[in-house]
């Protein structure tokens, strides 16, 4: 089984970007999750990305996949991220990212690391250094 896969679902290509930064510094492959491509879930630590639409709900392709792949995070350590815009919704900021927690913990996963929310609309010049401190992190827990 691989060490780390990060999977992700993306709409207009902005955590797929960082989907693939994250990938790339955990020396990981990245999926994304309207693939459905079971092998995803192949790994000791996943880590889920998601941008958060509507108010507050997880992008459209993690939308129509959770109920079907939850159980996929039974015994798994997952680690989320979100990307969102807390400028234009500061009251739902990356709340796609803390709901799929919610549902890897429910399905019996072991979270690590804390949520790590960026915002590339706003703040992308901070994104490349929450990024690695994040990662390092996840390192650490492996
Ligand atoms: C109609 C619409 C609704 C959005 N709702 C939220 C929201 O509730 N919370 C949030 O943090 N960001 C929200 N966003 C911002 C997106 O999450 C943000 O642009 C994100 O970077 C898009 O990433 P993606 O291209 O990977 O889907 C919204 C954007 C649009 C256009």
């Amino acid at each position: 089984m691989d060490k780390v896969h990060v999977i992700y679902g993306s709409t207009t290509g902005m955590t797929e970007a960082v989907a693939e930064k994250i990938a790339k510094a955990l020396d990981a492959q990245a999926f994304n999750i309207n693939a459905g491509d079971a092998a995803a879930f192949d790994a000791e630590l996943l880590v889920l990305g998601s941008s958060t639409w509507g108010v507050g709900d997880l992008q459209d392709d993690w939308a129509a996949q959770i109920d079907a792949v939850k159980a996929n995070f039974a015994g798994k350590k997952v680690a989320t991220f979100g990307l969102g815009d807390s400028v234009g919704f500061a009251d739902s900021f990356c709340v796609a990212a803390e709901t799929l927690a919610t549902a890897a913990k429910d399905a019996g996963a072991t979270l690590v690391g804390e949520v790590l929310k960026l915002d590339d609309t706003n703040e992308a010049d901070q994104t490349d250094s929450k990024i690695a401190a994040w990662v390092e992190t996840l390192k650490a827990a492996l």
